[in-house]
């Protein structure tokens, strides 16, 4: 696997459905961030950080509802780098016992590298990665 992708997955459980019976909006974004968060680990191997936060996510954009027993599979891609950012493409498609894997939710994340100060606060610092 490259160090620009990973994948992830989630299976809905009860607890995880809203009032109308669906996967609730705010699960799937925590899961988009957890999915973003392993490409970034992938992506930072190497580099002289502690780590990256997420510093924005954008265009979330809910396509298709996800319902519970339903397992959701992501996709997390580098699809560009600055210095200390780097943004990150997550795709989510949901997967049904009878049915066949459909695109359920995408959103771009953009996320910072910080290191540690002598302080003991997380400073952006440059990846000095590229994609
Ligand atoms: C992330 C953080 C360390 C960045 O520090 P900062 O001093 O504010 O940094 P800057 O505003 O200079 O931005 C740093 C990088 O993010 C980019 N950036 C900032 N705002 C952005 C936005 N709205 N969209 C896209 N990129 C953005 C900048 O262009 C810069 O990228 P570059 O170095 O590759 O050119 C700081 O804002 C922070 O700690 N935020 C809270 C993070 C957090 O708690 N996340 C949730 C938990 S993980």
């Amino acid at each position: 696997m490259s160090s620009n992708s990973a994948k992830y997955s989630q299976f809905v459980m009860p607890d995880h459905i809203n009032v109308v019976g669906t996967l609730f909006g705010g699960q799937m974004i925590a899961w988009v961030d957890l999915a973003a968060a392993k490409v970034a680990h992938r992506f930072l191997k190497g580099a002289d950080v502690d780590g990256a936060v997420t510093r924005t996510i954008d265009k979330v954009e809910f396509k298709e509802p996800v319902y519970l027993g339903d397992w959701v599979n992501f996709t997390a891609t580098i699809v560009s780098a600055g210095t200390t950012s780097f943004k990150i493409q997550v795709d989510a498609y949901a997967e049904g016992r009878d049915s066949e894997p459909r695109l359920a939710c995408v959103a771009t994340i953009v996320m910072v590298a910080v290191k540690k100060d002598t302080e003991g606060y997380y400073r952006k610092t440059p990846h000095g990665k590229s994609c």
